[in-house]
């Protein structure tokens, strides 16, 4: 079994994030800001806990503020630094990437995942990589694609972070058929995108962070459309599956916000808003007394 060092990173961020239109008309979801950090730098900061040092991005038409995002702010540095204002100035310095650590590649048309992720293939070459989806922001003592890299050390092959959802949910996520359960880990059998109800494998549903083999990339190659008519990286994975039997689910420890959806971006703001020392004393008193006046008008 091939276990090799996970140094390069996929962010797939050319999805359309039409369930948050209007803004997303001009900004991209992934800049849309969880209190002051656009969901974007929470996903850097994961992959570089997690040892990532190359930053793929795929990205599409009309993501220019995401590319700027990264570019250095020389003149904004140099006026925090004037002013003393050296706070600041790490904050901004921490966001920073290297030149030649970051590269762009654009997916011309929405045409799902598994595609977004296909089109880094020639950037991924011959190693294992990690996957980020932005949206998919979580909290967690130790971040949750290092929680993965050290368990990928022992398994190798392939592995996707999973989470217990309920049964009437299991249809919106990808599922895994476990083959056996050994707590943190379970070695997977199957993996359907998208179950129709009552048929969920199980309820423990694949969430957005992957270490995958470049023989996934392969299987992209045929651009096969499942479920939604899309390219499906669920697929592409389930195939492994059947060839290679080494694909992993991994229980992370840690609370997942679905940020792709207003519900879940507004359940972030208030988790992450409360979490900050500077904010939680403030924040929490308003929402007591949110609730104190619910409850006096109901
Ligand atoms: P979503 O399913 O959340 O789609 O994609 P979306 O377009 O971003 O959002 P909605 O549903 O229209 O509101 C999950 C992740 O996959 C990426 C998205 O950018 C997001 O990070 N993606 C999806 C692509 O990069 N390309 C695609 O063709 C589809």
């Amino acid at each position: 079994m091939t276990k090799r060092k996970v140094t390069k990173a996929i962010f797939p961020v050319a999805g359309m994030g039409t369930r948050f239109l209007p803004a997303t008309k001009s900004i991209p979801k992934e800049i849309m800001t969880l209190v002051d950090r656009p969901l974007i730098q929470y996903a850097i900061d994961e992959a570089r806990a997690a040892g990532i040092e190359e930053f793929i991005f795929v990205t599409s038409r009309g993501k220019g503020a995401l590319e700027d995002y990264f570019d250095h702010a020389h003149e904004l540095e140099a006026n925090l630094e004037r002013a003393g204002k050296t706070d600041l100035l790490n904050v901004l310095r921490a966001t920073n990437m290297d030149s030649g650590a970051i590269a762009y590649v654009r997916q011309h048309k929405a045409l799902g995942l598994g595609h977004a992720v296909w089109c880094a293939s020639r950037l991924i070459a011959d190693e294992p990589f990690a996957v980020l989806l932005p949206d998919d922001v979580i909290a967690a003592e130790k971040p949750c694609l290092q929680q993965m890299i050290e368990a990928y050390a022992e398994t190798g092959g392939n592995m996707v972070a999973a989470m217990e959802v309920p049964y009437e949910k299991a249809s919106s996520y990808g599922v895994l058929d476990v083959r056996e359960d050994m707590g943190a880990l379970v070695s997977v059998k199957g993996m359907v995108e998208k179950p129709k109800a009552g048929q969920a494998p199980s309820n423990l549903a694949v969430i957005g962070r992957y270490i995958l083999s470049p023989e996934v990339l392969s299987n992209l190659d045929a651009k096969q459309q499942g479920a939604g008519g899309e390219i499906q990286l669920t697929d592409a994975i389930a195939q492994e599956i059947r060839t290679s039997n080494n694909v992993y689910g991994y229980r992370f420890r840690g609370q997942r916000f679905d940020c792709g959806s207003k519900a879940g971006f507004l359940q972030a703001t208030v988790a992450f808003g409360l979490a900050r020392p500077e904010l939680r004393d403030e924040f929490d008193q308003f929402l007591g007394e949110l609730s104190a006046m619910r409850k006096a008008a109901e």
